[in-house]
């Protein structure tokens, strides 16, 4: 590129002059998500390098199509970008194919559905209640109005998914798609008894690796890859890139899946955030993000311990990954009353049901809590303990939320996120 050449990228002060009140709201949110706690298990801090993509000319462009074979001109550079980011994930992630434009989680689950089904396919997926998402048969969502979704959950005892369950459902129902992958499971999956029913029944097998699909980058987890049909995921949880979805699948999918994603079920792809991917994939084979992984981990662990040893319970025992699901009676409290009691102590975090939940899902008996964001801040097992003790505080009745909430300040200046 020429020395002349001027990255023409976020000048914030001009958004400061054409708009004020927008500026002013994205200085509030940059404070917010400074100043607070951020637990929620779906959220990170993206890199500066994301942010700057992100906020690119490549939002300009219109890229209809893949690269080489678009409906539109002009498209070189981009087409740069997407090729790059293709072979970053098929190399990350051991892929035959790699398709970066769904929108969302949403929108690659949804095209994963418009890939291997037809209206009105059974397809068997977790239920919601007992960690599925939305996209796995709400019948509130396409997948539930559209198809016929048999769900299978996990065991009332061990709190875990029950395989034999799973595999008689199969044989029962017979799914064109069996879809394993969560929103709010803690434990690791058995990709390869998934796999092994899925074969069983002559099932497509799609893993929805939203959540977790960072820990797998970062070596930290076994890979869905080798056992899945098509891996679906968002880019924007642990794995730290923007807000944006994903698939990967075999050579022999790779057809079906870049047309369902296009023209199937979008238009024009966010080549700024294609490109973010990019980034953010690059990223994540740096050995510095595996060291990361692994504390996501370590510090889920840590953080379930603290809040088990202040009388809450883990559900399942306990977590193999960046969450852990709270179960909240013990201590007489519901999900919704500790959601909005941390809130006031600055510590954000989502009321979630519980597997069996005797309340209802805006109530909810207990809490979720995922490290993603507070290990992207530096912290560590040491600093978890004080942050289960911090959320313990806010929970009591009569809490002092400013006191907490000023606790909560002195933990985050210790490691901030975007500093100064
Ligand atoms: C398992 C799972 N799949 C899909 C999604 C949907 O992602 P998005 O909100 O980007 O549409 C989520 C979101 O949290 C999720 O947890």
């Amino acid at each position: 590129m020429a020395a002349e050449s001027v990255f023409w990228g976020p000048d914030f002060q001009a958004l400061q002059e054409e708009d004020p009140q927008i500026a002013e709201v994205i200085l509030g949110e940059l404070e917010r998500q400074r100043s607070g706690l951020q637990l929620i298990a779906s959220e990170n801090f993206t890199s500066p390098a994301v942010l700057a993509a992100l906020g690119s000319t490549l939002s300009n462009k219109y890229a209809e199509g893949y690269p080489n074979k678009r409906y539109y001109g002009g498209c070189s550079e981009v087409d740069q970008a997407e090729e790059i980011g293709i072979a970053r994930a098929k190399e990350l992630f051991g892929a035959e194919h790699a398709n970066l434009q769904p929108h969302s989680g949403a929108s690659a689950n949804l095209a994963a559905y418009g890939a291997f089904t037809k209206p009105g396919d059974t397809v068997l997926a977790m239920s919601l209640p007992h960690g599925g998402h939305l996209t796995h048969g709400s019948a509130v969502n396409f997948s539930g109005k559209w198809f016929n979704v048999v769900s299978y959950g996990v065991r009332a005892d061990t709190e875990l998914i029950d395989m034999d369950e799973v595999r008689d459902a199969a044989r029962q129902h017979q799914p064109r798609m069996i879809i394993c992958g969560a929103t709010a499971y803690s434990r690791l999956i058995d990709f390869a008894a998934f796999r092994a029913i899925a074969d069983e029944v002559g099932a497509i097998l799609m893993v929805d690796a939203a959540h977790f699909i960072g820990l797998v980058a970062g070596k930290a987890i076994p890979s869905p890859v080798p056992y899945a049909d098509v891996v679906t995921f968002t880019t924007h949880k642990v794995l730290r890139g923007p807000r944006g979805g994903m698939m990967l699948c075999k050579a022999e999918h790779a057809a079906a899946v870049d047309k369902a994603v296009f023209p199937m079920m979008q238009g024009g792809p966010l080549m700024h955030a294609v490109a973010a991917k990019a980034v953010a994939l690059r990223e994540a084979a740096s050995p510095s993000y595996q060291a990361y992984a692994k504390q996501v981990i370590a510090n889920a662990q840590a953080l379930s311990e603290a809040l088990t040893a202040e009388g809450m319970r883990a559900v399942s025992g306990g977590t193999d990954t960046h969450l852990a699901l709270i179960d909240l009676r013990g201590i007489d409290v519901t999900g919704a009353q500790a959601e909005q009691r941390c809130d006031a102590a600055r510590i954000t975090l989502n009321k979630n049901a519980i597997p069996y939940d005797p309340q209802p899902p805006s109530v909810g008996s207990g809490i979720r809590v995922g490290t993603p964001a507070v290990t992207t801040q530096g912290m560590t097992e040491d600093d978890m303990k004080t942050v289960g003790s911090l959320i313990a505080a806010a929970l009591r009745p009569q809490a002092d939320a400013a006191a907490i909430a000023a606790q909560v300040g002195d933990l985050v200046r210790r490691h901030p996120a975007y500093p100064v």
